[in-house]
């Protein structure tokens, strides 16, 4: 059987993702009518003889309680749950680590570890499939992307001949290297035989920890508030970050090293969810693979507004039928739509009202913002640049025939003349 793990991260990431992750964080942010994070538990659904699903993070227990494993569960039909690192977080390795015992009931053969805020079609059965092949530790998901997206990943170089096969051995691995090592990168998606990849990540979590003075059994179960007040009293010295954190960057450099690294290349789409505007292109991509829940949305609208392209709407929310609406718009719970009001390539989140003939087209509206009559809030298609798609944070009012332009606004705001790339704190 399998294991899957979710690297969930904590509140001290996510800052990029502001002003989204002051109101809600960046796991449970909703991309197509469901929790970012729901999209790949969901995907683990391809896993063959699944044994449970763990999701590993350091945001506190009750700010992840509106994310309802629960339901998680029953749609998988195994246990799905919620684990808490000590804050500040272990790494991502580190906090395998630290729940080794629990990932291993169940005996299982192969664990999964998924990055949450990574969006891809998840050919899980394939990387197994391929992972059984090569009788290596490790076998990671890869994607030839440009030199630019290439500088802000783990850069992979695979050997030649498996080329043919779509994967092979990983001759080198550099996190996010100075210089272009190369364009395939590592998208956060990884298969590990078990219980063999604990031991190395054992291994390396001893040799950072002596390295700050710290025992691997410290390391592993003393909360790392703890470890930072020993580190106070004299111990740990030389750690460049406190107390050591062990990344999964740190487990394939060696891995690799030992020839027991493998990458399989990714056919399929894949996005790393990085500021706020991106999103729109994680929506957009699952839009184009929700088929039945965009067909009901459809159904639901029939004879009413006119619907382009891929749109998800809540069944809250209501759309006046001389709307248009799309493609690639998704509408949350008890958002309402008005008359006339045109909507494209946006998120538009809970009870947003958007006043009549108001036009949003490359946006995303926060949480009980109101858009006024005749107000336009637009963006550019550049998702990924930092003022590009137009953002208004939690409860904004944008006054009438109001236009906003690839701007940023915080919440709580009131927005009563035009602004253009600004952010509006
Ligand atoms: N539980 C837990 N504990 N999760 C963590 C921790 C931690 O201490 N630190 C990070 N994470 C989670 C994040 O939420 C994210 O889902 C994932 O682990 C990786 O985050 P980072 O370690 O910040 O790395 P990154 O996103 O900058 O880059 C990594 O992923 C890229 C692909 O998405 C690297 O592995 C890159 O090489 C890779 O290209």
């Amino acid at each position: 059987g399998s294991t899957a793990v979710m690297m969930v991260g904590g509140p001290t990431k996510g800052t990029r993702f502001r002003p989204l992750s002051l109101t809600l964080m960046k796991p449970l942010f909703p991309i197509a009518g469901k929790p970012l994070v729901m999209h790949p538990v969901l995907a683990c659904q391809k896993i063959p003889d699944l044994l449970q699903v763990v999701l590993i993070g350091f945001y506190p227990e009750d700010e992840m309680k509106t994310l309802d494993t629960a339901l998680m569960s029953r749609e998988l039909g195994v246990p799905v749950t919620y684990v808490q690192e000590e804050s500040g977080g272990l790494g991502s390795a580190g906090g395998l680590h630290r729940f080794r015992d629990l990932l291993l009931q169940g005996n299982p053969d192969f664990l999964f570890v998924l990055n949450c805020d990574v969006c891809s079609d998840y050919p899980l059965n394939d990387m197994l499939a391929f992972h059984k092949t090569h009788g290596g530790q490790a076998t990671l998901l890869v994607k030839r992307v440009d030199s630019q997206t290439a500088r802000g990943h783990g850069a992979v170089v695979v050997e030649e001949g498996g080329k043919a096969t779509g994967g092979g051995r990983v001759l080198h691995y550099a996190e996010k290297p100075g210089t272009l090592v190369s364009n395939t990168v590592n998208c956060g998606i990884y298969v590990f035989s078990c219980p063999s990849v604990f031991d190395t990540i054992g291994r390396l979590a001893e040799q950072k920890g002596k390295a700050v003075g710290f025992s691997a059994a410290e390391q592993a179960l003393v909360p790392t508030s703890m470890l930072e007040s020993l580190s106070a009293r004299g111990r740990g010295k030389g750690a460049e970050d406190g107390p050591a954190r062990l990344g999964m960057p740190d487990v394939f450099a060696s891995l690799a090293e030992s020839k027991q690294l493998y990458a399989l290349e990714s056919k399929g789409f894949w996005e790393q969810l990085k500021q706020p505007g991106s999103s729109l292109k994680f929506s957009r991509l699952y839009l184009s693979v929700m088929g039945s829940d965009l067909a009901l949305a459809r159904a639901r609208l029939k004879g009413g507004p006119e619907v382009v392209g891929n749109v998800y709407i809540h069944p809250t929310a209501e759309v006046h039928p001389t709307a248009k609406i799309g493609p690639n718009v998704a509408i949350e719970a008890g958002a309402v739509i008005s008359q006339g009001a045109r909507v494209k390539d946006c998120i538009v989140l809970n009870d947003v009202q958007v006043l009549p003939h108001a036009c949003i087209v490359n946006s995303i509206v926060g949480w009980g913002s109101v858009v006024g009559p005749w107000a336009r809030i637009q963006g550019s298609e550049d998702y990924d640049a930092q003022l590009g798609v137009s953002i208004l944070a939690e409860d904004v009012v944008v006054g009438p025939q109001v236009v906003v332009s690839s701007s940023v606004i915080l919440p709580h705001k009131e927005i009563k003349s035009n602004v253009s790339n600004e952010i509006v704190l």
